[in-house]
This record gives structure tokens, C-alpha cells and sequence, in this order.
């Protein structure tokens, strides 16, 4: 059992959650996910760690609220436990110095985002941070980035904060002004795409992380799988991180569909 010691409300559908969990704490790295399940019989849901406090023994998890699962993992409060927390798993983000990185997030796809953003600044980046929502309420953990963003970048379909305009609109004027070394995108799979389609027309290296559905989260079942450079790959082994200009998203876009 992991108790739960904090949990804040970033929008209606998205919760925060600091967990009990000193062990994930201590070996996490960026980038790694950890499989959650409220309930003894409860579905297994992956969420990435969005940051630990090894002192303290926690680790943060973001978690939206798209289904019975993730609601009632969404309804639990402080004082209440996980039924378990396996992790970490899957590959560590490769951390280099390579100069100006853009870093874009979509919904809570900026969760995963966080520990990236700020272990690229601790490598010696520029990182600039694109931040893009629907609308102002949805955009989250703006707070968090700013310490380890030179520059952070609002985005909103309406307009209701920052510039109006899709991510790959913010994406793209940071190109156009200077030049970018590395491209980091995770959110939606749609959106993940469209900047992927962008940063090839620029030859812009590109990183994703994707967010299949997962089922073991330890290479047995074939729920994760994707196509990468014409190879399959399982994103809960391989992955979850990816060279976004050799991912098939059509295909991850078609099975996301099916399991629907
Ligand atoms: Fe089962 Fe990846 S979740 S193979």
C-alpha cells in the first residue's frame, strides 16, 4: 500500500498526488513511469513521475480523469493508499548537453515534461518551454517549469491566456527567431505528430513520449506496441521515449482508437 500525502486540484479532471513511495523515490529517473492500481482488482494505469523528493521518500504522480479507473484514483484523498505503485519502469530520457532545447507539452503531457525541463537545464541547455492548453484553465504546473525555463511560452486554442494558437504555432516562432538543437514534445498523440511533422521540415531532432495504452508495463502483453523506424517496439520497454521522426503515429493514433 502507498498512502498519499498530498493532493492538490489542477483543474476539474486533473489531480496532483504526492505518494509514499521511498524506494521509487531513490532510483527514478527522468523520463521513467510508474503502473498504479487503486484497487485490488483495479485496472493497471501508467503515469509518469512528475518529480521525487528522495528525503521525504515520495514520489509526485499527475493524473487526469478519463475513466472509472483513473476517477477513482482521482477521488482518493490524503490519508488514503494506492493498493500498489510498480516502478520505476521503462528507459531513463537520454540527458545531454546539446544547446537550445525546446520543450512542448499538451495537457498533462507537461507532467512528464517537468523532470526533463529541469534535468536539461541541469545539463547546461537554454530550455525554452512551450506550455499549450485549450483553454487557460487547463494549463498546468506553470509554476513548476519557470525555475528551470529561460523562457516559458503560454499557448490557448482560445486564447483565454498567453497567445492563442496551437503549440506547434509557439513552437515555430521559436525556430524562426533562433536556432534550436533539440525538440521535446509530449502530450497527445495528435499533437505529439504535428510537432513531429514540423521539426522534420526543419531537420530539427525530435524526442517523444508516448502514451499508449499499457497493460503489464513489462513487455508481455502487446498492448503498447508501436512502429519505430519501420520496427516493432514496446513502448513500456523500449520507450516510453522515442525519435518522434521514426514514430508511425497514424498507426498509435489507429490502436488508441481500436481500444476505445
Ligand atoms: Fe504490455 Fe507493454 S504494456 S507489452
Amino acid at each position: 500500500m502507498n498512502k498519499i500525502l498530498e493532493k492538490e486540484h489542477f483543474s476539474e479532471n486533473v489531480v496532483k498526488l504526492v505518494v509514499e513511495a521511498p524506494a521509487i523515490a531513490r532510483s527514478r529517473k527522468p523520463g521513467h513511469f510508474v503502473i498504479v492500481r487503486a484497487c485490488e482488482n483495479g485496472e493497471r494505469i501508467p503515469l509518469t513521475i512528475a518529480d521525487a523528493d528522495t528525503v521525504k521518500g515520495t514520489i509526485t504522480l499527475v493524473v487526469q480523469n478519463v475513466g472509472v479507473s483513473s476517477g477513482k484514483i482521482c477521488s482518493l484523498e490524503p490519508g488514503e493508499s494506492l493498493t500498489d505503485v510498480v516502478g520505476p519502469l521503462g528507459q531513463a530520457t537520454h540527458i545531454e548537453k546539446v544547446g537550445t532545447v525546446v520543450c512542448c507539452g499538451g495537457g498533462v503531457g507537461v507532467a512528464p515534461l517537468l523532470p526533463i525541463i529541469k534535468a536539461m537545464k541541469e545539463a547546461g541547455n537554454k530550455v525554452i518551454t512551450v506550455l499549450a492548453a485549450r483553454t487557460k484553465e487547463l494549463i498546468i504546473l506553470e509554476e513548476q517549469v519557470r525555475p528551470y525555463s529561460d523562457e516559458v511560452i503560454i499557448m490557448t486554442d482560445d486564447g483565454s491566456y498567453g497567445t492563442k494558437g496551437l503549440v506547434t504555432n509557439g513552437v515555430e516562432s521559436v525556430i524562426n527567431r533562433e536556432k534550436v538543437d533539440l525538440v521535446v514534445t509530449i502530450g497527445p498523440a495528435i499533437m505529439m505528430k504535428f510537432v513531429s511533422l514540423l521539426t522534420k521540415k526543419y531537420d530539427i531532432p525530435t524526442m517523444c513520449s508516448l502514451n499508449t495504452i499499457m497493460v503489464d508495463g513489462t513487455g508481455m502483453c502487446g498492448a503498447c506496441r508501436v512502429t519505430v523506424g519501420g520496427k516493432t517496439k514496446f513502448v513500456c520497454i523500449d520507450g516510453p521515449e522515442f525519435d518522434a521522426h521514426q514514430v508511425d503515429f497514424d498507426e498509435m493514433l489507429m490502436r488508441l482508437r481500436s481500444f476505445n
